[in-house]
């Protein structure tokens, strides 16, 4: 028994000496931690893709109420509870169908051009100054407009979607805490997305909120809580994920300096290097789950009801499935990580996501030949989070 892994800050900041041993002792590990919450952790690659591929392993405690591994205020709740994350079969096959169309590769790559207008509007807007903070004025930003523009929300209130995903980020916790603020934010989401939709039902446009409009016309079930979850989710899911993808995979550029001289000198390998920076420093570390009934993996049996904790992170950096596990390697050939995720939850915007970081580095790198870190390492900070993994401001000059 092993103990304060999610609940200790210190492991969530910089986790990978911890996975390393517990990798090595075995594929999985029981872990109470000291708020008594319990546990399996999947640390090795194998056993992690096969558990997110089995039917039995789902979001939702068997049995009675709808009790997810992410514990929820009832107002954070309102704006992402009945998410296709948050949801089960048949659930989760309705709500997916609904938006799938909308990030097929060939409609996602519509977007390119307006990706790169953005991009590059970003580095004008800082170029002058000569330095900038890459997180929150670059890699925040450009999701939140790529997916505003989507969901057709006004130009000028696109700096609420930001307070919307910090609601949901700051309720990341396994156990329920009191945070007014935070329950503010998931309310203001939900009074203006309800007046967002009666607009779009009105005068409806080419947006996705129109389109689940008229598919709710259509016919296809979609109640008012699994609407705002639905737009909660795609607002929150493309958001940090992809912010901190830019940010993480920045950082090891900027500390890697070897690496970053090759992504100058051949352009061509930043989609691979993109895919190594998902491999090694993915923005989402875990995918929490319980078990619907026994399953036998790895000579223990996980009984129904289980919490499985598995670990993207550590699945990611096995050596039994990746050589020299361990090192950046920007021409590593077709890695097949699980940063996305995988099976039924497999990310709808992997490729939105992909197409973003691929503008902004290849932008980045061309236009600011110079870029370097602009505070001493020590100073670069990690936000705590049981899911997610992302700098809290990245310093650069260039
Ligand atoms: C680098 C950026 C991203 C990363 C690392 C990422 C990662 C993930 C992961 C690991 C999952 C599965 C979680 C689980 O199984 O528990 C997921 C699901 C999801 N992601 Fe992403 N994501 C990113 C960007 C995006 C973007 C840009 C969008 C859309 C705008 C998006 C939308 C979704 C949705 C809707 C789901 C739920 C799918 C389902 O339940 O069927 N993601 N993502």
């Amino acid at each position: 028994m092993q103990a304060a892994l999610i609940t200790n800050p210190r492991f969530l900041v910089e986790p990978f000496a911890e996975l390393e041993r517990l990798r090595a002792a075995g594929p999985l590990h029981h872990i109470e931690e000291p708020t008594g919450l319990r546990f399996w952790l999947v640390t090795r690659f194998a056993e992690a893709s096969q558990l997110l591929k089995d039917r039995r392993i789902v979001v939702h405690r068997p049995g009675g109420q709808r009790i997810s591994a992410v514990t929820l205020s009832p107002d954070v709740d309102r704006m992402i509870g009945r998410s296709m994350l948050a949801s089960d079969p048949p659930d989760h096959s309705r709500l997916r169908s609904l938006v799938s169309k909308a990030f097929t590769p060939r409609f996602v790559e519509e977007l390119r051009p307006r990706i790169q207008r953005l991009v590059d509007e970003l580095i004008d807007a800082a170029e002058p100054r000569g330095r900038m903070d890459l997180i929150n004025d670059f890699a925040f930003t450009l999701p939140i407009v790529v997916i505003a523009d989507m969901m057709g929300l006004p130009a000028q209130d696109r700096h609420r979607v930001r307070l919307w995903s910090e609601a949901i980020t700051e309720s990341m916790s396994t156990q329920y805490e009191e945070n007014p603020a935070r329950d503010a934010k998931a309310r203001d989401f939900v009074d203006y997305m309800r007046a967002l939709i009666d607009e779009k039902r009105r005068s409806p446009g080419e947006d996705l909120v129109s389109k689940l409009t008229q598919a709710e016309e259509g016919g296809s079930r979609l109640d008012e809580h699994e609407f705002l979850s639905m737009i909660g989710l795609l607002i929150f899911a493309g958001h940090e994920t992809t912010a901190n993808l830019i940010g993480n995979g920045m950082l090891a550029l900027l500390t890697q300096p070897e690496a970053l001289a090759r992504l100058q000198r051949e352009p061509a390998l930043i989609p691979s290097a993109i895919e190594e920076f998902l491999r090694m420093f993915g923005p989402v570390t875990v995918a929490p789950r319980f078990a619907a009934e026994d399953i036998a993996v790895a000579g223990e049996t996980i009984r129904q009801g289980d919490m499985v904790i598995i670990s993207l992170a550590s699945a990611d950096r096995d050596e039994r499935q990746f050589s020299h596990a361990q090192t950046l390697d920007v021409t590593r050939e077709s890695a097949r990580h699980l940063a996305f995720g995988q099976g039924i939850h497999f990310c709808l915007g992997a490729q939105l996501a992909r197409i973003e970081a691929d503008v902004a580095f290849t932008t980045l790198l061309r236009r600011l030949p110079g870029l370097r870190l602009d505070a001493p390492l020590e100073a670069v900070q990690w936000r705590a989070n049981m899911i997610l993994r992302g700098l809290q401001r990245l310093p650069v000059a260039f």
